[in-house]
């Protein structure tokens, strides 16, 4: 689709200094008013130590902002992108236009330009190598973890005439459990606390001393041992549960347990207002008194058991567990993102938030977008 010859638009690189955190918290809320982003939030994740070096943004305006008379230069529309898997795979982390400007062929021009911004950090970051794929959605940060199914027909079939495809994977879903009155329903609890004994098992959360074996066997076993890292080089040892063997001592399973404190946290775009259905929102970020950032909110994530510890009850009780230690931390609501399997979370309560889509292009996208 050709851009309308009356929209004269320039595109450039976001370049995290202050006006352009202004511009994209503007434009986040008028492209996206359903999933706010507190402007603090946005800008953490952003400006993410870990995270900023790999993400690539960009900038629409109209007219181009070389236009003399600055004032009537505004910012209509930007894409967020990320590499990630050692520079073979693309995210395309947000991509939004103002309402009022789409459907003139200016997300497409936002799309190639975010596509050749990812190809160009992948041959930096390979030494030459291509993309093998760009998918939509996020791992880290997390924004949304695919393309969500309430974005419509519409937005699926302008990705599908773009070449991008949906997979064959599950839907991924964002749950959510308010804990103010129970943890877990008392069924569950007492099974939890039968497994315990007749297993032999001890949960404590995390210290230094279990580090070099924690790290071990999260690299042995899962893809999601930076989290780990990133909280122990903060000395947050206590935003993660470890289960034990309690003849053996040796750690059988570890979840992140992060209150509202944790490091992590600013990784998770969505998390403050994953709440919001069970609360109740005054759709104020900041209002007093009811604002979200008076609601405390945990999150489980990164849970796994060590391969020849599972289907014994470990993994269930080490979340009930971790869910406990949330709650004792003044934690309301728990947030578990981007969970593909089924019928485990749901034992305890938690209810699905959103779902998403997973879909991808495969490939660097060269001559797609337009
Ligand atoms: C998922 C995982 C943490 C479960 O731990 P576990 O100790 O093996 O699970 P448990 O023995 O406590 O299982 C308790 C119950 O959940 C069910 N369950 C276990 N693994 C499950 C899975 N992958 N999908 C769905 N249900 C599962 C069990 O059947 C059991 O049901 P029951 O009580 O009705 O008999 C573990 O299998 C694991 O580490 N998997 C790889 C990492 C992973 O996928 N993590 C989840 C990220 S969101």
């Amino acid at each position: 689709m050709a851009i309308q010859a009356s929209l004269e638009i320039s595109i450039r690189l976001f370049t995290e200094s202050d006006e352009d955190f202004k511009i994209l918290c503007s434009l986040w809320g008028e492209t996206f008013p359903k999933w706010t982003v507190d402007g603090d939030l946005l800008r953490n994740i952003l400006h993410h130590p870990f995270l900023s070096p790999q993400g690539r943004h960009f900038i629409a305006f109209h007219p181009a902002p070389s236009d003399s008379d600055s004032d009537s230069t505004k910012a209509i529309g930007f894409i967020l992108t990320y590499l990630g898997d050692e520079g073979k795979k693309g995210y395309i982390s947000t991509l939004g236009v103002l309402p009022e400007y789409r459907g003139k062929g200016l997300g497409s021009l936002l799309l190639e330009r975010g596509m050749a911004g990812l190809r160009v950090a992948a041959g930096e970051k390979t030494g030459g190598g291509k993309l093998e794929k760009i998918v939509i959605g996020s791992e880290t940060p997390r924004f949304w973890p695919g393309l969500p199914v309430t974005f419509g027909e519409d937005v699926k079939t302008w990705w599908g005439r773009r070449g991008f495809k949906k997979s064959n994977g599950p839907i991924i879903k964002d749950l959510f459990k308010d804990i103010r009155t129970e943890v877990v329903p008392p069924d569950v609890k007492d099974k939890v606390e039968r497994v315990v004994k007749e297993k032999g098992l001890r949960f404590s959360p995390w210290d230094e001393r279990g580090y070099e074996k924690c790290m071990e066997k999260q690299g042995a076993n899962f893809s999601w041992a930076k989290a780990y890292a990133v909280l122990a080089a903060s000395n947050q040892y206590h935003e993660v549960m470890v289960a034990f063997d309690t003849e053996t001592n040796e750690q059988l399973g570890w979840t992140l347990m992060c209150g509202p404190e944790a490091i992590v946290k600013d990784m998770f775009a969505f998390m403050p207002i994953s709440g919001d259905v069970a609360f109740g929102s005054d759709g104020q970020v900041h209002g007093e008194g009811t604002g979200r950032e008076e609601r405390k909110i945990g999150l489980i994530a990164a849970v796994g058991v060590d391969k020849k510890a599972r289907g014994r009850g470990v993994g269930l009780a080490m979340v009930v567990r971790a869910m406990e230690n949330l709650k004792e931390r003044g934690v309301e609501g728990v947030f578990i993102d981007s969970v593909a399997i089924r019928d485990f979370y749901e034992k305890l309560g938690f209810e699905m938030r959103w779902e998403y889509e997973s879909w991808e292009l495969v490939g660097g996208g060269e001559g797609k977008g337009v």
